[in-house]
């Protein structure tokens, strides 16, 4: 399919191309050279410059074939971007003296008319819609809707969508480009199949009207496949037309050897799956949710939206009954300065190495202009730093800038001030090692997530019931250990039974 210039496409997403070593390895793993050969027509819907279809040509060269006898016309691609169709084109045309015009075509796939296929092979783009150019973002819209991909509808329309492209164009090829019962083979990343949020909605399994399965996954772990790509990525299996039926087989790549682990979601059908081994699948499997009450939900530390440096200190000393002097410089009423917690404190003892000042009630709600007024030293400091806080960006502090109460934070209520606090580090860790701090302490960000506790014997309680190990031995399923998802509330409260 020709382009002329008026319609060539420079656009630029997710265009990393896979190594032909690795795309060898996903055509062996799955028989596909095989099937090729009997005839199955094969497609890769963003083919960038062909690597995927060439690897297979030479796959069989390599077998000792000769081009003539390969079944180059049962492979088609799709390309956006028109410089890396026409590479595409050239390449298979100066080295396998074949003309691909009418089997590459040169469109947003999301455009593209549908075609099944027997096989899909491919490597979708990897972007966060976040991330995408402005007016493309604008054009897709509806296409999330329209696969299914839209569980939070405000969020995708705010623009503050973590979803990842990926998660369209896998869902949309599968439902337009697969004959009922095909196969598709994906170099995607893992977010999709192992991160809460935004791709739980990729997990309901069904594009428009065919159910699809993931049946296999290959989990490249360390392995650097995509060069320097920070991205967890891997090689999946799905196929249309099946309804998912879990564990299914889950290799993680360790030492150069394949390990395999089993993978199915625990909580919920379209949860984040849980990876394990055979050995603790009667352990995990028996464990029953922890029951609380609602006023126990876990929570993320303070956020002071990009203003540390007001509100964070990293010295205090007690300068009478009612006043704090801070970092040597600033004196603040100690009624409105908290102990900051800091790794060490979970490790080295209960000292405080920073703290935090929060103009608010104890009801946890901002002081009113007023009520700052009658505290001078804290009026006076606020005055000092206001640009600073007025400045601040996001659409929810900008409300409270907006509301007159500019020295807001994010992530400060009620529980903030409960008396205990059940504190746990959520944020690159490998253990889960949750402790009772009492109720002054304030967890830090994505750092910390706590659970407020009204006495110390309701915290004793819940933290019995968070030391079961299993609790432990499921955060590691999910695979997020080093991570900043490691234990943030969203992956505990999937844990809670709230009543
Ligand atoms: C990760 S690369 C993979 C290319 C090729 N499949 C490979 O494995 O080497 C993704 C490709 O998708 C293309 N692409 C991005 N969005 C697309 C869309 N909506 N329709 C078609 N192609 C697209 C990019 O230009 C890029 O070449």
């Amino acid at each position: 399919m020709k382009t002329d210039e008026n319609s060539a496409n420079h656009i630029k997403i997710g265009d990393v191309f896979t190594p032909v070593r690795w795309a060898c390895f996903a055509i062996e793993q799955f028989g596909i050279f095989e099937r090729w050969m009997k005839g199955a027509t094969i497609f890769d819907p963003t083919m960038g410059q062909g690597n995927l279809l060439i690897a297979l040509v030479e796959y069989g060269v390599e077998k000792g074939f000769n081009l003539k006898e390969l079944p180059i016309l049962n492979l088609f691609g799709n390309e956006i971007n028109t410089n890396y169709h026409k590479k595409a084109l050239q390449f298979f045309l100066d080295e396998f003296n074949t003309d691909m015009s009418g089997n590459f075509s040169n469109r947003d796939i999301l455009e593209l008319p549908p075609v099944p296929y027997d096989i899909v092979l491919g490597n979708p783009p990897w972007q966060t819609f976040n991330d995408l150019p402005d007016n493309y973002k604008k054009k897709i819209k509806p296409c999330f809707e329209k696969y299914r991909l839209t569980g939070n509808k405000k969020n995708l329309l705010l623009g503050h969508s973590r979803i990842d492209i990926a998660a369209l164009i896998i869902k949309a090829t599968i439902q337009e480009f697969l004959k009922p019962g095909g196969n598709a083979y994906l170099f995607m990343p893992l977010s999709l199949l192992l991160n809460d949020g935004a791709h739980e909605t990729f997990r309901s399994y069904t594009s428009t009207e065919a159910p699809f399965s993931p049946v296999e996954v290959f989990d490249f772990n360390k392995e650097d496949v995509f060069n320097k790509i920070a991205t967890r990525y891997g090689l999946v299996h799905f196929q249309r037309n099946r309804h998912p039926v879990f564990p299914i087989r889950y290799k993680i790549l360790k030492n150069k050897q394949w390990e395999l682990f089993h993978a199915t979601p625990l909580t919920s059908p379209s949860a984040a799956l849980s990876i394990f081994k055979n050995s603790d699948k009667g352990e995990i499997n028996s464990f029953s949710k922890i029951n609380l009450n609602k006023k126990n939900q876990p929570r993320q530390g303070l956020n002071t939206c990009g203003a540390n440096k007001v509100f964070f200190f990293n010295d205090c000393r007690q300068l009478d009954d009612q006043t704090y002097l801070l970092n040597d410089a600033i004196k603040l009423p100690s009624a409105f300065v908290y102990p900051l917690l800091t790794a060490s404190n979970f490790r080295n003892g209960k000292a405080p190495k920073a703290w935090v000042l929060l103009p608010y009630s104890k009801e946890g709600r901002p002081l009113t202009a007023k009520e700052t007024s009658h505290w001078p030293l804290l009026d006076q400091y606020l005055m000092n730093v206001s640009d600073k806080l007025r400045s601040r960006k996001g659409t929810l502090i900008k409300n409270w800038i907006n509301k007159g109460m500019w020295w807001a934070l994010l992530g400060v209520g009620p529980y903030n001030f409960a008396p205990y606090k059940i504190v746990w580090e959520a944020y690159g860790r490998k253990k889960f090692s949750p402790q009772i701090f009492e109720g002054q302490w304030q967890a830090n960000q994505a750092l910390q997530a706590f659970i407020p506790c009204d006495s110390e014997k309701e915290a004793k309680n819940i933290l019995q019931k968070l030391e079961n190990p299993v609790v432990e031995k499921i955060l590691l399923s999910h695979r997020m250990e080093g991570t900043m998802n490691w234990a943030q509330p969203g992956k505990i409260k999937k844990l809670i039974n709230f009543t």
